[in-house]
């Protein structure tokens, strides 16, 4: 399961996200915004939250850039977010970091290459190995 949020800066990418999740059978729960104004801020804690619970094991975030949502995610405990406007770094985010939220920017890149870099997100597993203890020296960081 798949949680997704956006500001109103993300609400026209997330909906091509949402079609393009629909049309592949992926289930998703949709965190809002509906393209009212908000504070981004308010919506990367509700689909953090849904990671977090168990409810759902990655989320997608998208604001105009990705990045203040990313900022927010970040912050959260358990929550490795990764602000991707290319597919190496979305499939490589997945290998080497183990990334649980995609975030991506509405206002940087379009709904084509968008859609390519939900797929690489989605379809790629971390590798473990090297990366673990990398990953646990970045989960020590927590709080500090
Ligand atoms: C909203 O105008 C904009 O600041 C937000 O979508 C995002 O780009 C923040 O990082």
């Amino acid at each position: 399961m798949i949680a997704i949020g956006c500001d109103h800066g993300g609400y026209e990418l997330k909906l091509a996200v949402e079609s393009n999740l629909k049309e592949q059978g992926v289930d998703f729960i949709d965190c809002g915004c509906g393209g009212e104004k908000v504070d981004y801020p308010d919506i990367a804690v509700k689909v953090c939250e849904e990671i977090t619970s168990g409810e759902c094991d990655k989320g997608i975030l998208i604001c105009g850039t990705g990045i203040g949502m990313s900022m927010c995610a970040n912050k959260i405990a358990g929550i490795r977010a990764a602000v991707c406007g290319d597919t190496f770094s979305a499939k490589y985010t997945r290998l080497h970091n183990d990334a649980n939220v995609l975030c991506m920017g509405g206002r940087v890149i379009g709904a084509g290459l968008a859609l390519e870099i939900v797929r690489e997100f989605l379809n790629n597993e971390f590798e473990g190995g090297r990366h673990v203890a990398r990953l646990d020296k970045m989960k020590n960081l927590e709080g500090k």
